[in-house]
């Protein structure tokens, strides 16, 4: 697969795991990344995958950073949207801000990033929009209100720009998957994470590899008549 992917939130996590899955499937990758910079380094020293950084919240920053990626690499025909960001607080709780930071990089940033891409993906007539959406924008999750309440916007956003592009060769899909063994999940506390897993009929987290994997079928070729569609890769701890 010899495509331009672009992967935001590509040096750590699930995203790095997907960066090196479509560089091992032959796609010319870069590795979007907003703050840390020591991560990114090691991320590039150890794949030589090229980073970038800006932050998906910035419009346009996006565009601008998008403009460098297709200047280095080539024009983008595969897009992973995989930058997130938990405030999690009970509602009672959770501050506008942790509900405005939230909604701008794991909602609007989506936005951010598909739409300077999009005219170009309509007259290349191809394109892959992949989207990290969540369980927990499926199930709902305590203390979560702005997070569930992004990542279900970004279903709906996938299902609605699938119509859109269907007939120019743009697929757009989400992934949703369920506790990964992650940074993000690590921060939570021991004894919830404990309970959570407890929740999981396969008894253990996810892996960052078994979402990337999912990614590289859905970036394929083969994949062209899935669209709109939604990966649920969970454990079985919730079914659609
Ligand atoms: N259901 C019902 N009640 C719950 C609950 C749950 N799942 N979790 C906590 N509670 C209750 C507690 O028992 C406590 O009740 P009491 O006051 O009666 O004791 C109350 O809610 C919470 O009170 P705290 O004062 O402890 O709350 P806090 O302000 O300290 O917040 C928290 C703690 C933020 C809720 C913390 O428990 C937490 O981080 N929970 C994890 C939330 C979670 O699962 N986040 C997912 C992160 S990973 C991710 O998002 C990746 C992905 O896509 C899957």
């Amino acid at each position: 697969m010899s495509r331009v992917a672009i992967v935001t939130g590509g040096t750590r996590g699930i995203g790095a795991a997907i960066a090196i899955a479509l560089k091992t499937a032959g796609c010319k990758v870069a590795a979007n990344y907003a703050g840390n910079d020591e991560a990114a380094a090691r991320f590039r020293d150890e794949t030589g995958i090229e980073t970038y950084k800006w932050s998906v919240a910035d419009y346009d920053a996006c565009a601008a950073g998008i403009g460098q990626v297709e200047a280095d690499l080539g024009p983008v025909d595969i897009l992973v949207n995989n930058a997130g960001i938990t405030r999690d607080a009970p509602f009672h709780k959770m501050t506008r801000e942790q509900w405005r930071e939230v909604m701008e990089t794991n909602l609007n940033g989506v936005f951010n990033m598909t739409h300077p891409l999009w005219g170009g993906m309509r007259e290349r007539k191809f394109g892959r929009v992949i989207t990290i959406s969540s369980i927990n924008g499926q199930k709902g999750q305590f203390a979560q209100a702005n997070y569930s309440a992004a990542k279900a916007g970004d279903i709906g956003f996938t299902k609605a720009l699938a119509q859109e592009g269907a007939r120019n060769g743009i697929t757009v899909n989400a992934i949703c998957p369920g506790y990964i063994a992650t940074d993000m999940v690590m921060a939570v506390p021991e004894k919830v994470r404990e309970s959570i897993i407890a929740q999981i009929p396969v008894g253990r987290l996810g892996e960052a590899d078994e979402i990337a994997r999912c990614v590289v079928f859905l970036a394929s070729d083969d994949a062209g008549f899935i669209t709109g569609s939604t990966i649920t890769a969970n454990g079985g701890q919730y079914f659609v």
